[in-house]
């Protein structure tokens, strides 16, 4: 079965098209990044009106490379429809229900955060094994879902005010940098030497030792900008301090999120973690939370760095195993789409 995928919910406009959903037969992204980078984040309707102009090519460069020559080769259409910018949002949705119309296929509404998780059954020669822990980390959300089965899921924690994602979205913009700001943010956390004398910097780990499995990343924000007040100040806001700072900020976020999901996969007793989203990109939170389950019976999966971030072949996977299909007259972008289940 061939699956279309969808997903224009935020920066990224993509059409994938997946086999049975694990084979990805295309996978085109094209991200307006650049574009956000000059501005310093997302203008939701700038963002809309390059979708616009994205989806058709993109659409076509995503046949082509699957070598599909027409839309009626395929079985059915999946796309985002939420949670995300509703100009973006509705770009993607509006092309599927075309399509749908038009070809007469199946169109299946999709969940973008959940389907993040799906980027772990796509190119996988092993596939994730139930109960399974779920971390979605992305620019909007940080949440903690228990899978038994494919449509057995649970949200069992989540952040109480900002994302991981947006954690390093706000500081690099408060640092003089660009957007996003978790590549950015590593790259300089990359160049600092971690011997323990050379680290001044001590940001606090909020909710590390809670009792619960919410996390709590807005606080980090207000320590990060009283540490470059501090050192502007004494006019040490220099390159060093800028690798020091990153450093400190990407072990404080990882260490919560590993703490956590080791936390969560001990009480639920799953036999794999699932990770997803676009922080699931970042090299030390893979390393991380590869290290502390290297020693048990517990499978890491995480996405490869282009399924971490937002992509079409997700959506189309997800479908797969979430074949419902809905009338395109029902099918609404919806923005603030629930992820507690
Ligand atoms: O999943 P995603 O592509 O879009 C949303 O659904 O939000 O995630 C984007 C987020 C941004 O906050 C970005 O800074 C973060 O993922 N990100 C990273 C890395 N690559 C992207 N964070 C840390 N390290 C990375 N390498
Ligand atoms: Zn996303």
């Amino acid at each position: 079965m061939r699956i279309l995928g969808i997903e224009t919910s935020a920066d990224e406009t993509s059409v994938s098209i997946v086999e049975n959903g694990t084979k990805i037969l295309s996978n085109v992204v094209s991200s307006s990044m650049e574009l956000h980078d000059r501005t310093g984040g997302i203008i939701p309707e700038i963002a809309a009106r390059e979708q616009v102009k994205l989806i058709l090519p993109v659409l076509d460069a995503s046949l082509q490379d699957a070598h599909v020559s027409s839309v009626s080769q395929i079985d059915a259409i999946a796309v985002t429809i939420g949670p995300g910018l509703i100009g973006s949002l509705l770009v993607g949705v509006e092309t599927a229900k075309t399509l749908s119309y038009l070809y007469d296929k199946p169109l299946i509404p999709i969940n973008h955060i959940f389907a993040h998780i799906y980027a772990n059954w796509l190119n996988k020669d092993k596939e994730p094994e139930f109960p399974a822990l779920a971390l979605v980390v992305s620019g909007g959300h940080t949440e903690l879902f228990l899978l038994t089965s494919h449509t057995e899921w649970k949200w069992i924690g989540g952040t109480v005010d900002d994302a991981a994602g947006e954690a390093f979205d706000k500081t690099s913009r408060l640092m003089g940098f660009g957007y996003p700001g978790g590549p950015i943010i590593a790259s300089h956390a990359k160049e600092w030497n971690h011997l323990k004398e050379n680290n001044h910097i001590h940001l606090p780990r909020p909710m590390i030792g809670s009792k619960d499995l919410n996390f709590s990343f807005s606080g980090l924000k207000t320590a990060v900008m009283r540490e470059v007040k501090k050192l502007q100040d004494a006019d040490q806001f220099n390159t060093r301090a800028v690798q020091e700072l990153s450093y400190e900020l990407q072990e404080t976020i990882t260490d919560v999120l590993v703490k956590k999901t080791i936390a969560a996969s001990k009480e639920h007793s799953v036999y794999s973690v699932l990770l997803g989203g676009g922080v699931s990109a970042n090299q030390r939170l893979k390393e991380k939370l590869t290290k502390a389950f290297q020693e048990t019976s517990v499978r890491v999966f995480i996405p490869e760095p282009k399924l971490c971030t937002d992509n079409g072949a997700s959506i189309a996977c997800m479908a797969y195993y979430h074949n419902t299909p809905v009338s395109w007259r029902d099918v609404q972008a919806r923005p603030d789409f629930e992820v507690e289940v």
